[in-house]
């Protein structure tokens, strides 16, 4: 299963320092989305998250697979990992290049406003679940990414790492 949160603040840089992710346009909020997508709950199957950095000239993603998780993984020392490994995980690219690479994917938009994860038909292995991380997707985003739908997993508005992992218990994965 796979996971896009795309946030508009996070600076697509490494120039962050470990006792400030948050001055770092929130990075940290990034952070605990990774770890949410990425940490095993129970058995678990490889999972990969990428999360698409809008905020500056160089747009681009961070991208990770469970894999990349140490099993004791937290938001500092994931920081830290990604912080001096940048150009493992980080790729220049705009976010139509990065949707293209999934051409027969199923792309789910998470949001509050849309029909019940429960009632929708969700092939979760070749799905995308699309979020935003501290701020909706913009309507730009959302032409991008021409979503299959909208699919909620309750009525309030909930923190994008809350809603990954609800996403993976309800899945199972
Ligand atoms: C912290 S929320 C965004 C905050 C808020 N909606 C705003 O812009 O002020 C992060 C993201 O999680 C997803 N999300 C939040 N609540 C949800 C829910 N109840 N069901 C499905 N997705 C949700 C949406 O994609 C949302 O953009």
């Amino acid at each position: 299963m796979k996971f896009l949160i795309i946030s508009q603040r996070a600076i697509p840089l490494p120039g962050y320092q470990l006792n400030d992710l948050t001055g770092h346009g929130r990075i940290d909020v990034i952070f605990r989305c990774i770890l949410s997508a990425l940490r095993p709950i129970g058995t678990g199957i490889d999972n990969k998250v990428y999360a698409y950095l809008k905020n500056g000239e160089h747009p681009g993603y961070l991208s990770m697979q469970s894999s990349d998780i140490d099993p004791n993984e937290d938001e500092i020392s994931l920081a830290y990992k990604i912080k001096n490994n940048w150009d493992t995980y980080f790729t220049k690219k705009s976010l139509q290049e990065l949707i293209a690479e999934w051409p027969n994917a199923d792309i789910w938009h998470l949001h509050e406003d849309g029909i019940s994860l429960s009632d929708a038909t969700i092939e979760h292995l070749n799905s995308i679940f699309v979020l935003g991380a501290q701020s909706d997707l913009t309507e730009e985003d959302l032409q991008k990414i021409q979503p299959m739908g909208n699919v909620k997993i309750g009525e309030t508005s909930m923190l994008a790492s809350q809603v990954i992992a609800y996403v993976r218990l309800k899945l199972s994965l």
